[in-house]
């Protein structure tokens, strides 16, 4: 089988997609236009053509502008309904999907408008496809602590539908140190934990991450390979980093694709995982991120198969349903 064809064929997870970031144009511009909002844009080609970044900070501008057409029960759940259809369409069987409640809490749209939306899609796509979701509610880290805890508290109705909480937005200038009463209220409670860090700021975020927030996961991480000592500890805790190809050149964090490490990640064994991020912003979901490895980084086929194992090895299912989909596997590219 062509590696084309193996990227769809195999069952995958997604573990850093942002439901945010998966709004695409034309939804944008239809909510825009039920609930009366003016966007600065005069068509959903101007929209499209505004995506064009030069760091993080100018993205996360447009996307927290691009949130603001999110306003009633519906909006989230065609936006999550439209994703899980693209996971389906890309053979993703589990995903772990990042919500930013105070994106949506500081605008007056509040918990009891958008869970409930997200469960019904996630009842539909498991009824219909038997696809399994989680919930990653993520704190905004470029606003203050306390913000993060009152989100925390605010969430209670919802925390068994939330199986992890997650950091995320500007970082450099926000450490992970600036969090540590949240997470440990958040451990405390039984969430597993994940951080952005090392996607623009250095590897002392990473540090942090781990030391002082005792997260179970990376989310990016790619500056990783700027500290031995580090490499060493995420390879001997086996502590995944869920790394996003074509968000890393959208927001400029390699010029091209051509430059990532990734494969230089997975080959010292790190627990190297693949994801979209903010798929409609970046212009690739979860299969176009793979195929531009293929394209650009020559991955092979044992490479391949490594990152897809790693994606459900790093998510946050039981061990029987990792080691069953690990097996699957297996025979599929026996099989083939
Ligand atoms: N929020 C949405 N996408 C993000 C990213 N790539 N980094 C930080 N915060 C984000
Ligand atoms: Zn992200």
């Amino acid at each position: 089988m062509s590696l084309i064809k193996l990227i769809k064929k195999l069952p995958k997870t997604e573990l850093h997609l942002h439901i945010e970031g998966s709004l695409e144009p034309s939804l944008m511009w239809a909510l825009a236009s039920k609930h009366g909002v003016s966007l600065p844009f005069d068509s959903v080609e101007a929209i499209e053509a505004a995506y064009q970044f030069e760091d993080l900070q100018s993205f996360l501008d447009l996307y927290y502008q691009g949130a603001d057409v999110l306003r009633d029960e519906d909006d989230f759940y065609q936006l999550m309904m439209a994703y899980l259809t693209r996971c389906y369409e890309d053979n993703v069987v589990h995903a772990e999907i990042m919500f930013d409640p105070q994106t949506h809490t500081s605008r007056g749209v509040g918990f009891d408008v958008f869970m409930p939306a997200f469960q019904r899609a996630m009842d539909e796509a498991k009824q219909k496809w038997g696809m399994s979701v989680y919930l990653i509610m993520s704190f905004l880290r470029h606003l203050p602590e306390k913000d993060a805890i009152e989100t925390l508290t605010q969430a209670r109705a919802y925390y068994p539908m939330i199986k992890a909480v997650g950091l995320d937005s500007s970082e450099l200038g926000n450490p992970p140190e600036k969090f540590v009463k949240v997470f440990a209220a958040a451990r405390a409670l039984g969430f597993k934990c994940v951080a952005h860090a090392g996607e623009e700021g250095p590897p002392e975020y990473i540090w942090q991450a781990l030391d002082l927030l005792r997260v179970d996961r990376i989310d990016h991480g790619v500056r990783s390979i700027e500290d031995e000592t580090l490499m060493k500890r995420l390879k001997d805790e086996g502590i995944p980093l869920t790394v996003c190809p074509q968000s890393n050149i959208k927001l400029c964090v390699f010029d091209h694709m051509k430059e990532h490490n990734i494969l230089e990640l997975l080959d010292d064994d790190l627990c190297v995982t693949v994801n979209a991020d903010d798929p409609s912003y970046f212009g690739g979901y979860l299969n176009d991120n793979y195929r531009a490895l293929m394209t650009h980084l020559a991955m092979d086929e044992i490479q391949l198969v490594k990152l897809v194992k790693n994606s459900f090895i790093a998510s946050f299912l039981p061990p029987e349903e990792k080691n069953s989909w690990l097996r699957k596997i297996d025979l599929l590219v026996a099989g083939q």
